[in-house]
């Protein structure tokens, strides 16, 4: 089948995650797929695009506006995809069941409690069925965290560095997410993890950068009470760029299937 909706190139962050995503997934024509965290609509309007007028997507966000963009970007088109306000952590229990429940840069605002917000969203697959999701795992910026480590080790920041800690270690490995769907009697559950290069400048570009500022850099800003000592630190992190490039990004795929009912 012909695309005519792909995904939006020049995106240097959800696209090459869409693209992880996809390359997991098993998508048919006909299916009725859930995409969870949709926000503006990468990878939705790819797979309704793939799954045609016989099939269904549902692509839910927690946030109202961002729902509201993607319906003003779809207008009149792929009438059988649906944007929905909905907490994908608790879905309304008469949801159907889907073919697919897809979910990209989504597994990472599952928390507090993951595995339960995992055991809720499985359960709205069909036997059979397939979920993939995608994060930035654990890895992503180890170089960027090992530089932070070790200034606020030499400044003696115990307090921050504590902190700190704290964030990486909160933040889902793929190990971590692989385990809890094994639990929850998922079949041929995988992982994987692509290296996804970011480019930037020194200084203000660095902590400029939109793709680095919030979900990254803002975490490290918080492990300090006062702004401007966060401030001055950043700064020296970002005048030494050269020390901790490449700045890679891990995309975490985690793809498993619901067991056939008829075995
Ligand atoms: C990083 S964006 C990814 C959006 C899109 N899938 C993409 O690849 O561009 C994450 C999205 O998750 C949404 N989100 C965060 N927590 C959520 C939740 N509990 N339920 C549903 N959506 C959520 C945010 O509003 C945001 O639009």
């Amino acid at each position: 089948m012909e695309s005519h909706w792909g995904l939006p190139e020049g995106n240097p962050w959800s696209t090459p995650f869409a693209h992880a995503l996809l390359h997991h997934l098993d998508l048919f024509p006909g299916a009725k797929v859930l995409d969870v965290a949709a926000g503006g609509g990468i990878p939705a309007f790819y797979i309704a695009d793939q799954v045609g007028p016989q099939g269904h997507v549902l692509a839910v966000d927690v946030h109202q506006s961002q729902v509201l963009r993607s319906r003003s970007m779809q207008g009149s088109r792929l009438p059988w995809l649906q944007f929905e306000v909905g907490d994908m952590r608790q879905l309304p229990p008469d949801l159907p069941k889907f073919d697919r429940i897809t979910g990209n840069i989504a597994f990472m605002f599952f928390r507090p409690d993951r595995p339960t917000a995992l055991k809720n969203l499985v359960r709205f697959l069909k036997p059979g069925g397939q979920i993939v999701l995608t994060w930035p795992t654990q890895g992503t910026f180890d170089s960027l965290w090992q530089r932070v480590r070790r200034e606020m080790e030499s400044r003696q920041l115990a307090v921050e560095l504590e902190r700190f800690q704290e964030y990486l270690d909160e933040r889902p490995s793929t190990d971590d997410a692989k385990g809890w769907l094994c639990e929850l009697g998922m079949e041929k559950v995988e992982t994987a993890e692509w290296p996804l290069e970011i480019e930037t400048g020194p200084g203000k570009e660095f902590l400029g950068h939109p793709l680095l500022r919030s979900g990254f850099l803002d975490d490290v800003y918080e492990c300090f009470d006062d702004p401007a000592k966060a401030e001055e630190f950043m700064q020296t992190i970002a005048a030494d760029l050269n020390s901790f490039l490449p700045l890679t990004a891990q995309r975490g795929v985690l793809s498993a299937w619901a067991p056939d009912e008829k075995r």
